[in-house]
């Protein structure tokens, strides 16, 4: 068998804080590794400030992220009510909720180690944008976002549950949102962004630029 996987689970890269593999989200664990949030229990007004800082929205826009940062948090380990008392539980996340066990990228595998072949993948559902600093780089449009996600979705086969494209709704086309380049129809989602922070777990300066020192 080959290993095509990218760096161990936990290893953390100079200064970096280690994530734990149940933790399977790109965002977060961007987010932990880099000491914006704790990598355990996580007030939920933490998490949705945080969030809502990264997606430099303002006003009624800042509010709404907020809110449905606050609402997924709550619910992703299960029980609502404790998370609202002592926060979502970030290194208990899989298996979780909101946990598509294997219907999603599969970019991270369970041990959270980075399939380099799940990226070259993402990739294949794009194409070379015009970059607006300038050149072109590969990189996907919310259109292809959701071919996308229609053939992970498709993939899965019967290990895919009904509510599953309503989750699949808060992970990429949001990443887009927040880390896309480009205005409009245009916009997308840089492919290598895309991949250093799924393996370096590191945001683009934009991002860094958006949220408080760690
Ligand atoms: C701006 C906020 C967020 C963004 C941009 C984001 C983005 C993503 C992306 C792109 C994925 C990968 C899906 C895949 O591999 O196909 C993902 C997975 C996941 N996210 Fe997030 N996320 C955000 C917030 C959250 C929050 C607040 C939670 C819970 C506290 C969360 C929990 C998860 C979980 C459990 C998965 C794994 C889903 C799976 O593998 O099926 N995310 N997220």
């Amino acid at each position: 068998m080959t290993d095509n996987s990218t760096g161990s689970p936990g290893a953390a890269p100079g200064g970096q804080i280690p994530v734990s593999p149940d933790n399977p989200c790109p965002f977060l664990r961007g987010l932990v590794a880099n000491g914006y949030v704790g990598g355990h229990d996580v007030p939920l007004t933490k998490i949705a400030e945080t969030i809502d800082r990264a997606s430099g929205e303002h006003g009624a826009g800042a509010m709404k992220v907020w809110m449905e940062t606050y609402g997924v948090a709550s619910i992703a380990n299960g029980n609502p009510l404790k998370s609202m008392i002592s926060g979502a539980v970030l290194d208990q996340l899989r298996g979780g909720p909101l946990d598509k066990l294997g219907a999603g990228s599969r970019i991270l595998n369970v041990d959270a180690q980075v399939q380099e072949d799940e990226i070259t993948r993402l990739a294949s559902f794009g194409q070379d944008c015009k970059d607006p600093s300038g050149g072109t780089e590969r990189g996907l449009t919310a259109k292809e976002i959701d071919t996308y996600m229609a053939a992970n979705l498709k993939r899965a086969g019967d290990a895919a549950r009904w509510y599953y494209p309503i989750l699949m709704k808060g992970e990429w086309p949001v990443l887009l949102k927040i880390m896309g380049k480009g205005e409009g129809d245009a916009r997308y989602l840089s492919v290598a962004e895309v991949k250093t922070l799924f393996v370096e777990r590191r945001f683009p300066d934009r991002i860094v630029a958006r949220l408080p020192k760690p």
